[in-house]
């Protein structure tokens, strides 16, 4: 492992940790249900058949969770705000006190309005969901508004669409393939929504967290170069572009509900910065005729590509490649590709699941990645923040609590919080900034 310090990163950089209500909170007894507790309740759903009603049981030890934050050295905290528990009664009291206790130690709360728990009874293929995010978002940020600087609308609704709604490996479980598209097309307009909300109350410092990873066609076959390419435009442009530029890319706009060109003026609301995912590239090639299965996620037949390995790296716990000059590759490649479309980029999310409390892997990933994103600044690319996914070991989703991206460790039986090297090792990185 590199023993070189990490280089200098600007001074007013945000260095943070992100989680998400629905993986840590619990208390799910003290809030509406959302389409994730209907998931989770249907068997075979989670791998281990586990739930998130209890998860870390941020909501009752979120002091707790603070002072780890304050210890840690952040100077900024990205979490979500559950909507199911914002519009319960007293929800808002939760998150009222949480940004209070940010405040109090010197962390500025960057909280997303929305990452994946959509309350039970709503459904993003009805376009009316977009317009009740949008009140969703003005509730919270007429509470929370007068302290909270930064905001995220949406966390990722390329996996959302995908994992969600094409696949049927995430709630709310429906395996559509392109028949979800309108999926994407409410998520992007809501997105608009809730900035012209944001903006309604106040708010001037607005992004999104996407999803993106550099996708490598599998040989330089055109067969193959042509999937990657529609890969790269599922993942990395369609929820991008509309956004950036005003657009759908290559003919997708003509599959979308509704008036698209009228809709696209709200998606495409200036925001202040761009926030960017990463954990790790794609290898993608033609079709197989047959089910490929990458790093957990299995990829039906059907599909016009197929995903391929990447040999010859280290893999984390979920199997997923470790590959840090993916970020400075992804970056530019942002930077080229949009120009002076880009606003200042926010790397919101990026992280690795490994087991164990003498994490060495998660500290080689992490020094790596950090390297990483220093080279794409140097070369030229504005990036404004790093937030690593996660502060603690948490509910995974399909995974359930098999997988831990935590730089501290959860007990899933007693709660009881322990401290990793990493969490140590990001301490020490952090106290050596300006
Ligand atoms: C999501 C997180 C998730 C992480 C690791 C991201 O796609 O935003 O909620 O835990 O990846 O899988």
């Amino acid at each position: 492992m590199a023993t070189d310090p990490i280089p200098q990163f600007p001074a007013g950089f945000l260095w943070g940790v992100s989680t998400s209500a629905h993986q840590i909170e619990g208390a799910a007894d003290e809030r509406r249900a959302s389409v994730w507790d209907t998931f989770t309740a249907e068997p075979g759903r989670v791998k281990d058949g586990s739930t998130a009603a209890v998860a870390c049981d941020h909501y009752h030890r979120h002091r707790e969770d603070v002072a780890l934050l304050a210890g840690l050295g952040v100077n900024a905290y990205r979490f979500s705000v559950s909507w199911p528990r914002v519009s319960s009664p007293g929800g808002l009291d939760f998150y009222d006190r949480l940004v209070d206790e940010l405040c109090a130690v010197g962390v500025r709360p960057v909280p997303t309005l929305f990452h994946w728990d959509l309350p039970a009874e709503l459904d993003w293929l009805e376009r009316d969901t977009a317009a009740r995010f949008a009140d969703h978002v003005a509730v919270t940020a007429e509470r929370l508004g007068d302290r909270v600087p930064t905001w995220i609308t949406l966390n990722e609704p390329a996996e959302h669409t995908l994992l969600g709604h094409a696949l049927g490996v995430h709630a709310p479980g429906r395996r559509l393939l392109f028949d979800a598209l309108p999926v994407a097309h409410h998520q992007l307009l809501a997105h608009g929504l809730a900035v012209r909300a944001l903006r309604a109350a106040g708010a001037a410092d607005i992004g999104i967290a996407n999803s993106h990873g550099p996708t490598w066609p599998a040989s330089p076959d055109p067969a193959d170069v042509a999937a990657a390419d529609f890969y790269d435009l599922l993942l990395n442009r369609l929820f991008c572009e509309p956004l950036l530029l005003g657009r759908y890319p290559d003919g997708i706009g003509e599959l979308m509900p509704g008036d698209v060109e009228a809709d696209l003026r709200t998606v495409a609301e200036p925001i202040d910065w761009y926030g960017v995912n990463y954990y790790a590239p794609a290898r993608v090639g033609a079709p197989r005729g047959a089910e490929t299965e990458v790093g957990g996620v299995a990829l039906p037949a059907e599909l016009p590509f197929s995903l391929r390995e990447i040999e010859d790296r280290p893999v984390t716990d979920f199997g997923w490649p470790v590959v840090p000059e993916g970020l400075t590759e992804l970056l530019t490649h942002l930077a080229d590709r949009y120009g002076d479309r880009l606003p200042p980029l926010m790397i919101t999310e990026n992280g690795c699941s490994y087991e164990g409390l003498d994490d060495r892997e998660r500290i080689a990933y992490l020094d790596g990645h950090l390297r990483a994103l220093h080279r794409a600044i140097e070369a030229g690319v504005d990036v404004r923040g790093y937030f690593v996914w996660s502060l603690l070991d948490n509910f995974e989703w399909a995974e359930g609590y098999a997988r831990r991206f935590g730089l501290v460790h959860v007990d899933f039986e007693t709660l009881e919080r322990t401290p990793k090297a990493s969490y140590a090792w990001y301490r020490d990185v952090l106290r050596t900034q300006p």
